[in-house]
């Protein structure tokens, strides 16, 4: 459902016109006490959301110095330094390339009689001996992480170090099939059914994630957690942000990202520090999606989906507890005025459901337009994802330098907020992007340690904007017939990239700087990307698929909004108050496969 009409002053006495459900807002109050509420009961869910995302992080982390158990020294009497001196050889050339490597060897030990030496009073190692690899599992040096990981305890390490990895895709495959799910729920039985019922099953799989003693049976698990991710949010965000007058929206969005998503991914590492064992982290980090289990006695179903099933009164009723609670007084002709006009968008997205997202591809523009925002999008999770999983690499101490950069979500929405309406989506796009790779480079460049992780943390803020960008954009620019099910096909094959993030630490072991400079050669590539985009501040957003082909054919390459010629920019202005923010429009609606 995607009618774009500037919001309807009310005027005391002059007779209402609402066309649009934005419309109907400023009466029943569009920032008020209900909304207010809401925005507070997002806090919970925001968690859920960071929770799921990077939890499995932390419940599969292991620290980079491990080396060879050798069952032989036991009972001697040998400190761990003593023990690598005397049984484990020095890192090979190859080892060593790796970030964080450690000056002896992860994977192999000395193959001789270990009790003789011993017994010869032998405490140091000779160079000559043979090597072979681990036979007896490997011991970890906890200091700077101070709990037993499941990659740990089952010694993902040297050549099973993948699997750690190989569980994290099985998590975002889990939520592709999740977003096919939960989306058809949610539009087929309701939005609330939809957020118990996806919040519900991340609880239960987290919770059974706890129990969990095999790669297999964590996969499985993991695969499971994974299908509530994205909706378990997703679709409690929508229904918020239809609730609110649509000039707060941008506000609300960003507030609620930069304050509770940038809180609750900065505290997660401290969480897992102070639990210190993966098993009661992983039931921990499921609390906040309890909060659901209340969810329909406290969060309103959206009025949106009543209208487009049709339930015209149940939106109604929503309404006036909205303006009860609201303590405005609306008048009936009001809800009859609206009552009306929903008929007739009703009638009208009928019209817009024949089209499909295959529509997309006809018109050459069009579809070129398409290809791109999938790859900006593709590439913004590869990047994103890749500086998150990199921290490990880059830093032993890993929950201080996750937590900052989680906090680099805060001025991100502040930087957002004051300059994406003025400088447009394009060039701030670009800007964000360009930082990041400039960045990632200069990570590279310098010394390891603290002074890397401060670059690499000013490479993630940068692609923190371009990501928010990106929700914003795609949806901007994609015609409105079929914008939902255009936003939806971008997402899902964005998951693709987020299954294939882990393993851009893996370049890692061709050379260490390898990630960074991977990292850094796709945000140029992205920034450049996104220059090749049409601009879509203060622009008519396409209808029609022919004004979608056609969209910003008319703007010159070098045009900026903030510094454009009055000219341009007034042919171009559009009345910017009540304007909606299509970002916030169907998005929840998902692909129906049956008709793709
Ligand atoms: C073990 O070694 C430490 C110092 O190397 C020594 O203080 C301690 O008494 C030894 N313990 C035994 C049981 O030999
Ligand atoms: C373990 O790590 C700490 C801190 O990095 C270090 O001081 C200590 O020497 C390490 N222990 C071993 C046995 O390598």
């Amino acid at each position: 459902m995607t009618v774009m009409v500037e919001s309807v002053k009310v005027e005391e006495g002059e007779r209402p016109k609402i066309m649009a459900f934005d419309d109907i807002l400023p009466y029943v109050g569009e920032a008020s006490r209900y909304q207010w509420f809401l925005f507070f009961l997002l806090l919970p869910f925001t968690f859920v959301y960071a929770f799921l995302y990077f939890t499995q992080f932390f419940i599969t982390l292991v620290p980079n110095e491990h080396w060879c158990n050798v069952p032989d020294l036991n009972g001697w009497n040998l400190t761990d330094h003593e023990k690598i001196t005397l049984s484990i050889p020095p890192a090979s050339r190859e080892e060593l390339k790796v970030e964080g490597a450690t000056a002896f060897s992860r994977c192999n030990m000395y193959d001789v009689n270990y009790r003789e030496i011993l017994k010869n009073g032998t405490r140091i190692a000779d160079h000559s001996w043979p090597i072979k690899t681990c036979q007896h599992g490997w011991s970890f040096n906890h200091t700077m992480i101070p709990y037993k990981s499941i990659a740990v305890e089952l010694e993902w390490v040297c050549d099973r170090a993948f699997l750690g990895s190989a569980a994290q895709s099985a998590f975002f495959v889990g939520s592709i099939l999740g977003g096919l799910i939960f989306g058809y729920i949610a539009d087929h039985y309701g939005r609330i059914p939809a957020l118990v019922a996806c919040n519900s099953v991340g609880f239960v799989a987290s919770v059974a994630t706890a129990f969990c003693n095999s790669f297999w049976s964590f996969c499985l698990a993991r695969m499971v957690v994974g299908t509530s991710f994205d909706n378990c949010f997703n679709v409690l965000f929508i229904i918020v942000i239809e609730y609110v007058g649509p000039k707060y929206r941008t506000l609300v969005a960003n507030m609620s990202f930069g304050l509770y998503f940038a809180g609750a991914a900065s505290l997660l590492p401290w969480i897992a520090y102070w639990i210190a064992n993966w098993r009661i982290l992983s039931i921990v980090t499921a609390c906040p999606m309890v909060v659901a289990f209340v969810g329909p006695w406290i969060v309103p179903e959206s009025a949106r989906w009543y209208i487009t099933s049709g339930k015209i009164d149940k939106a109604i009723d929503m309404l006036k507890k909205f303006a009860k609670v609201n303590g405005k007084d609306v008048k009936k002709e009001v809800f009859d005025e609206f009552e009306k006009s929903c008929k007739s968008m009703i009638e009208k997205d009928q019209s817009h459901n024949q089209y499909t997202v295959l529509d997309l591809f006809k018109f050459p523009r069009l579809a070129r337009i398409t290809i791109m925002l999938i790859i900006y999008w593709l590439l913004m999770v590869w990047v994103f994802d890749g500086h998150v999983w990199n921290m490990k690499l880059l830093d032993p101490d890993v929950f201080t330098s996750f937590s900052l950069a989680s906090l680099t979500e805060l001025p991100a929405a502040v930087l957002l907020a004051l300059f994406l309406d003025r400088w447009g989506r394009r060039w701030m796009g670009f800007a964000s992007m360009f930082l990041c790779g400039i960045f990632s480079f200069i990570a590279v460049a310098t010394p390891p340690g603290a002074p890397t992780v401060a670059m690499a943390i000013i490479a993630r803020l940068g692609v923190n904007i371009a990501a928010n960008i990106g929700f914003q954009y795609a949806a901007e620019m994609l015609p409105t017939v079929v914008r939902a099910q255009g936003v939806s096909l971008i997402h899902i094959i964005g998951y693709l990239a987020h299954i294939m993030g882990p393993y851009i630490i893996y370049l890692a072991d061709i050379d260490a700087s390898l990630p960074l400079v991977a990292l850094g050669l796709l945000s140029f590539v992205h920034a450049f990307l996104t220059l090749g985009l049409p601009e879509t501040l203060n622009q008519d957003l396409p209808e029609t698929l022919q004004e979608g082909n056609d969209f910003g054919k008319d703007q010159s390459f070098w045009w900026i909004p903030c510094v454009a010629s009055s000219q341009m920019t007034k042919k171009s202005l559009r009345k910017k108050k009540g304007l909606s923010n299509p970002a916030f429009v169907g998005s929840v609606q998902k692909i129906d496969c049956t008709r793709l």
